[in-house]
C-alpha cells in the first residue's frame, strides 16, 4: 500500500501542544482562539452548524467512529425539556493517552469545541465528564473554564448574542465503564456508573432523562476547524466517509512510543515504522492491536491497511480509541492476553450475567493456564465462552473483552497449546498480585523499559504518575 507524504501534513489538533502556555486562554486567543464559535453563532444557524458537521463526515473518536452531525440530528427538536451536551474525559481504554494532552495542553479548544456542540443542539448546559485519576488535567480544565467565564466565552450573552452557556467540570471516581456513554451519564447522575440498555439512545432521553448528546474530547476539538476552514476541506484530509486528523496513540516495543497527530488512513506499517521508529531492539514484530485492548488483535503479516474506521472494519477488527499497542516477537501472547482479561474482569460492572461471570472464568482459565495447569479443552472452552458473551449484554464491555480473547486465542493457537502441553511453571504475578494493565499490555516488557534508561520516555498508568502531567514527550509529525 502507497505510503503518505507526511511531510507536506499540518497539524492540526497538536499545532500548538507543545508551545509555552498553549493551556492559557491568552495565547487561543492569540491565535485564532474561539473564531470557529464566533462564526457559528453569531453566523450560523443551530440547524446549519449541525448540517456543516454532517457534510464534514466527521465520525466520533472515542471508538464507536459514529457520524458526529448525524448523532446531533437525533436531537429532538420540538421538546420542552432541556438539552444536555457532555464530553467524554474518561480516556479509560488501555493504550489510550490522547485526550490527556488536550486536556493538559490545549483545553481552551476542548471549550470552544463544546461551545459550538451545544449551540448546534441548542443547550445551555453542558458538563465535561473528565476521569478521576487525571488530577493535573482536572486543575487544567479548571483553570481554562474560570479564564472562558472571566473573558465572556461562557455565561450570558456569548459573543453579543443572546445564547447561554455554563459549562461543568465533573470528575469520576476512576471506573473504565463510567467511559461508556449510558454509564458516565449514570455516574453524572449522582447514581452508581452503570450503563442503561439501548434505546433509547441518549440524544433522545439521556441525562435526567433528557436529549443528551455525548461526544468525545478528540471528536470536539475538530469543530472549530470545521466551521473556520468548511466541510470539503476537512473531507479532503484522508478517506472521505471519515477524514480528518487523527490522533493516535502508538505504545509497546516500538522505538519511539507518543502520541502522534497525523492524516486519517496513514498505513499502520508506515505509523510502526517511520512515524513510531520501528520495533525495538531490531526485533520482529509480532501482533499489533490497532485500537485499543478491545480491538481484534493483527498478526505481523496484516499491519498494511490504512488506519480509519472501514478499512479496519473491513478486517474485522477496529480503529477504536487509536490506541496502537505494538508486540515484538518476544511477547508471550497468553500472558498478554491475560493481563488484558483481568483488567476487564477487575472493570465488569457485574449487571449481565455473561459479562461478569465470562470475564471471570476466562481470567480463571488464563491464570490456570499460566500456571502450568491448562488443560487442552481450555482453548476452545474459552472461545465457547467468547462466543456466549458478544451481543448479549447490556453494554459492549463483554464483546470488547471477547474480541481480543477470541482473536489472541485464535490467531495465536499454537502459543496457547505450547503453554499447555509443556506447564509454564510459577508466574510470581499469579500469587503476589502484579499491576493490572499496562498501556502496551506487555507488562514484563514495561518493567523492563523503566529500567532501562536508554529507551524513550513514554506515558504510564502506574498510579504513582497518573496524577501527575504526562511524562512524555508528545510526539507529532510535521
Ligand atoms: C466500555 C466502554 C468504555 C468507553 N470508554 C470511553 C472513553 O473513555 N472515552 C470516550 O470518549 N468514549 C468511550 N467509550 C465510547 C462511548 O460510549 C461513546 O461512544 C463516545 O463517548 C461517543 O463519543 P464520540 O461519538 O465522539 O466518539 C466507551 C465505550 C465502552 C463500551
Ligand atoms: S456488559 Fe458488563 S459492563 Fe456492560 S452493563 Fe453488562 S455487566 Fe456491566
Amino acid at each position: 500500500m502507497a505510503e503518505l507524504d507526511l511531510s507536506k501534513y499540518e497539524k492540526i489538533l497538536f499545532k500548538h501542544v507543545d508551545q509555552e502556555g498553549s493551556d492559557t486562554i491568552d495565547y487561543y486567543l492569540k491565535h485564532g482562539g474561539y473564531e470557529g464559535a464566533k462564526k457559528a453563532i453569531t453566523e450560523h444557524r443551530p440547524s446549519e452548524v449541525i448540517d456543516i458537521v454532517k457534510e464534514s463526515n466527521l465520525r466520533g473518536r472515542g471508538g464507536a467512529g459514529f457520524p458526529c452531525g448525524v448523532k446531533w440530528s437525533f436531537v429532538p427538536q420540538n421538546t420542552d425539556k432541556p438539552k444536555y451536551f457532555v464530553v467524554n474525559a474518561d480516556e479509560s481504554e488501555p493504550g489510550t493517552f490522547k485526550d490527556r494532552v488536550l486536556i493538559e495542553r490545549d483545553p481552551h479548544s476542548i471549550i470552544e469545541g463544546i461551545i459550538i456542540g451545544s449551540y448546534a443542539i441548542k443547550c445551555n448546559v453542558a458538563y465535561l465528564y473528565i476521569r478521576g485519576e487525571l488530577v493535573y488535567g482536572y486543575e487544567q480544565l479548571v483553570k481554562a473554564v474560570k479564564e472562558a467565564y472571566d473573558k465572556g466565552m461562557l455565561g450570558k450573552g456569548l459573543f453579543g448574542t443572546d445564547y447561554n452557556l455554563d459549562l461543568t467540570i465533573h470528575r469520576g471516581a476512576g471506573a473504565y465503564i463510567c467511559g461508556e456513554e449510558t454509564g458516565l451519564l449514570s455516574s453524572l447522575e449522582g447514581k452508581r456508573g452503570q450503563p442503561k440498555i439501548k434505546p433509547p439512545f441518549p440524544a433522545v432521553e439521556g441525562l435526567f432523562r433528557c436529549p443528551t448528546v455525548v461526544n468525545n474530547v478528540e471528536t470536539v476539538c475538530n469543530l472549530q476547524h470545521i466551521i473556520n476552514r468548511g466541510a470539503e476541506w476537512f473531507k479532503n484530509i484522508g478517506p472521505e466517509k471519515g477524514p480528518g486528523p487523527k490522533l493516535l496513540c502508538v505504545s509497546g516495543h516500538v522505538n519511539k512510543p507518543g502520541t502522534y497527530e497525523v492524516p486519517m488512513g496513514i498505513n499502520l506499517k508506515q505509523l510502526i515504522y517511520d512515524v513510531a521508529g520501528g520495533v525495538w531492539k531490531g526485533n520482529k514484530l509480532k501482533a499489533v492491536i490497532p485500537g485499543g485492548t478491545s480491538a481484534k488483535v493483527l498478526k505481523a503479516e496484516e499491519v498494511d491497511v490504512p488506519c480509519d474506521f472501514d478499512s479496519m472494519m473491513a478486517i474485522d477488527t477496529m480503529l477504536g480509541s487509536g490506541a496502537v499497542i505494538v508486540m515484538d516477537d518476544t511477547t508471550d501472547m497468553v500472558d498478554a492476553l491475560y493481563n488484558i482479561i483481568r483488567f476487564y474482569h477487575h472493570e465488569s460492572c457485574g449487571q449481565c450475567t455473561p459479562c461478569r461471570e465470562g470475564t471471570g472464568w476466562l481470567e480463571k482459565i488464563l491464570k490456570r493456564i499460566m500456571a502450568g495447569h491448562g488443560r487442552m479443552e481450555d482453548i476452545d472452552t474459552m472461545l465457547n465462552i467468547c462466543d456466549r458473551m458478544v451481543g448479549k449484554t447490556i453494554c459492549v464491555l463483554a464483546d470488547a473483552a471477547a474480541f481480543p480473547c477470541s482473536s489472541i486465542v485464535t490467531k495465536f493457537r499454537s502459543e496457547f497449546e505450547a503453554k499447555i502441553q509443556q506447564g509454564a511453571g510459577y508466574d510470581k504475578r499469579i500469587f503476589t498480585g502484579g499491576p493490572l494493565v499496562q498501556p502496551g499490555a506487555v507488562s514484563r516488557h514495561n518493567q523492563e523499559r523503566r529500567k532501562d534508561k536508554d529507551t524513550p520516555n513514554r506515558i504510564s498508568l502506574d498510579p504513582e504518575l497518573i496524577s501527575k502531567p504526562s511524562q512524555s514527550k508528545v510526539e507529532t509529525t510535521s
